[in-house]
């Protein structure tokens, strides 16, 4: 009898755990479903690509996510976006929570260069391509598929051979400041890099302080006023000087903090029609600045990457290899320049 009763209670536990384990199983299989299984016909034809964005701290950003936005919609592959607010952190979970869902492909603009390993290997290990956008990385190159952006380094030379050509006359020093963007991300790196590697080669340019505004117009303005306020200008409020130095160029990363410099000048009715001014991006109102004689040189660097970055992961997912590195075409505008030619900038 007791027998019995053993056989029936090893019986019902066997039972017990058998229908845990196919209870455990059916769970894990619907958390992992093929993403296909939960879509409409015509989403599952729809390519999805994962999107991370930084933020939108210029009118160059704000054109980016627009033109990302207007591609993906032209060639009918359905956009994951997320915008990370300046955060790195929030740049990772987005990343991964574009690996649970499965997408297509993943493309993000990564705001430094560092940090970036361990997500990229999840996004490997789950069989999804990664693009890197807008800026590079440092990290182990067989972890992405590819980087679509601006040639940062060549965009710095530009603005030191604009320099270099307009001082070829003067033999005395010419003093530098410099308004670099988001620190440790590498198109600072690349501006700054690009820059110095052509100045090099002439020992009269001497930068005399770079200064980060991390590429915002309230940064900018806050560099202007502190240098009109403490570092004096000079008489007749004509030129800008550091510790005591008269500044005779200003090489700036970005528009917005471009302009934001210019409302300070503005407000504080400071002439810098002798401070040669050279700023990056090519946004209409930095445009507008050239031709008002507020600026003397501009270059471009191009935000419509939406195209180009849907052509890519196109490829990628007809099983095609994209190429390591793919450069936008930029120009650069200067005040020599015939403005009737100018088309609208469009952002
Ligand atoms: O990474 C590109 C830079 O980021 C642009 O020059 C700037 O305007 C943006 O914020």
């Amino acid at each position: 009898m007791k027998e019995t009763v053993k056989k029936i209670q090893l019986i019902s536990m066997i039972s017990f755990l058998a229908a845990v384990i196919f209870l455990l199983i059916f769970i894990l299989s619907l958390q992992f479903k093929p993403k296909s299984k939960n879509k409409t016909p015509e989403q599952q034809e729809r390519l999805i690509l994962g999107f991370s964005q930084i933020g939108s701290e210029s009118a160059w950003r704000t054109r980016n996510t627009q033109s990302i936005y207007e591609a993906a919609e032209e060639n009918g592959i359905q956009i994951l976006f997320d915008d990370a607010q300046q955060k790195q952190e929030n740049q990772l979970k987005a990343i991964r929570s574009f690996i649970v869902y499965q997408v297509d492909v993943i493309a993000f603009v990564p705001i430094v260069e560092d940090g970036w390993d361990n997500v990229l290997q999840e996004a490997k290990d789950a069989g999804i391509p990664v693009i890197l956008v807008d800026r590079q990385i440092n990290a182990d190159p067989s972890l992405y598929a590819g980087f679509l952006g601006e040639d940062g380094i060549e965009e710095g030379r530009r603005a030191a051979r604009y320099l270099v050509n307009k001082c070829k006359n003067r033999t005395d020093e010419v003093t530098i400041f410099e308004m670099s963007g988001t620190e440790n991300s590498s198109v600072v790196r690349d501006r700054s890099n690009g820059f110095r590697e052509i100045l090099s080669a002439y020992p009269k340019f001497k930068i005399i302080h770079s200064e980060n505004g991390d590429f915002l117009r309230s940064r900018g303005k806050e560099i202007g006023d502190n240098l009109v306020t403490k570092h004096f200008y000079g008489a007749n409020r004509h030129g800008l000087y550091f510790e005591g130095t008269k500044i005779d160029a200003v090489y700036s990363h970005n528009d917005s903090m471009t302009l934001g410099l210019l409302d300070s000048l503005a407000e504080h009715n400071i002439n810098t029609k002798d401070t040669i001014m050279i700023s990056v991006d090519a946004e209409q109102k930095s445009i507008d600045a050239l031709t008002e004689g507020k600026l003397n040189c501009v270059v471009e660097c191009n935000p419509n990457l939406g195209p180009k970055l849907m052509e890519l992961v196109k490829q990628i997912a007809n099983g095609e290899t994209i190429p390591r590195i793919t450069y936008n075409s930029e120009t650069m505008f200067t005040e020599d320049d015939d403005f009737s030619k100018y088309e609208p900038r469009g952002y």
